[in-house]
């Protein structure tokens, strides 16, 4: 019988792309929705909490100081829906300022992680007045069970915090809010959070960091592979890479082999030759100028309604309309 007939479907999922990823022709790469196993949600908190890495901290600078006004402008019985939620740290702001609310709020967060959904669970349950709903899903499929529950004359609030958004390659993030939008009804909300351009110096030293942080993030996807996947990746026989593409303006990670080598990931069922110096390609991570957020929202269905950017880390937060 074959290794895939007895797999489960997301370990067949995970082997699938394994494969399609690493025998692509030209620029190996790995989906980064694989990064974030337990151990990989919990290093990239560590992240959040880097002096290199002033993303996180931005986003939250953004949500406290706005999320009286954010809630103000959205008017009526809503629900909360986030699109990958970590530990829900930064959305307790957002939640409090709710709570307050003649409606009793259901929050959704969804996340492929259930660790981090189960983090974000007990963060934010003493929040009074509000349900706390987990999905352990793929964002859009999450999303399309909750509008699918909305009732009659409810609005989603969708919150896609963090520049995630950022982590979907051009024009990727364009058909992801598409999608987002296909899936919400005119009135509905979203609140989109992007990291905005800043220094090449910069940028590098936060997603390489000193404490070799980001490394272990990057190198813990060869460690899932061969864990779920019955790999023999050798750690030491491959290094962190940060750079930045001055094309596309997005800082790439990759996962440069330092050395001539052969890998076989057995429950994919192949192996794999990488020459000394060739990488894997594992995130890309946008960042955008102010005019292609502005185009990104208005090309995807939705109008800016009001935008709040961190002056210390640029960064923006936008809070936008489904048209
Ligand atoms: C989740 N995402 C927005 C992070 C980013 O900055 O692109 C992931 C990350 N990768 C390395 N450091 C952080």
């Amino acid at each position: 019988m074959l290794a895939s007939a007895i797999l489960t479907d997301a370990v067949a999922d995970f082997a699938a792309d394994v494969r399609a990823g690493l025998t692509k022709p030209g620029q190996k790469e790995l989906p980064s929705k694989y990064l974030y196993d337990t151990l990989g949600s919990k290093l990239f908190e560590v992240i959040s909490e880097l002096p290199e890495y002033g993303l996180t901290r931005a986003d939250e600078r953004l949500l406290r100081a706005h999320a009286q006004e954010i809630v103000h402008r959205i008017a009526g019985d809503i629900v909360v829906c986030e699109l990958g939620s970590g530990s829900g740290r930064k959305t307790r702001w957002i939640l409090e300022a709710l709570s307050g609310r003649r409606h009793h709020t259901v929050y959704f967060p969804i996340e492929i992680s259930s660790s981090a959904l189960d983090v974000c669970r007990r963060e934010l349950a003493d929040i009074e007045s509000v349900g706390i709903v987990g999905l352990e899903r793929e964002y859009l499929d999450g999303l399309l069970e909750v509008a699918a529950q909305r009732r009659n004359r409810q609005r989603i609030f969708v919150l896609f915090l963090g520049s995630t958004i950022g982590n979907f390659s051009h024009p990727a993030d364009v058909n992801f809010l598409r999608e987002i939008r296909r899936i919400l009804d005119p009135g509905d909300a979203l609140l989109l959070g992007t990291d905005l351009e800043k220094s090449i110096p910069d940028l590098i030293d936060a997603y390489d960091d000193a404490l070799g942080i980001t490394a272990a993030f990057n190198k813990n996807l060869l460690v899932r592979i061969n864990r779920e996947l019955d790999a023999d990746f050798e750690l030491d026989r491959f290094e962190h890479v940060a750079r930045f593409n001055p094309e596309t303006r997005g800082v790439e990670m990759h996962l440069r082999s330092t050395q001539s080598q052969t890998v076989t990931i057995c429950k994919a069922e192949f192996s794999v030759r990488f020459q000394k110096g060739e990488t894997i390609w594992t995130e890309n991570s946008h960042k955008y100028s102010l005019p292609e957020v502005s185009q990104l929202v208005e090309t995807s269905g939705f109008a800016c309604t009001a935008q709040w950017i961190d002056q210390e880390w640029p960064f923006a937060e936008s809070l936008l309309t489904a048209l």
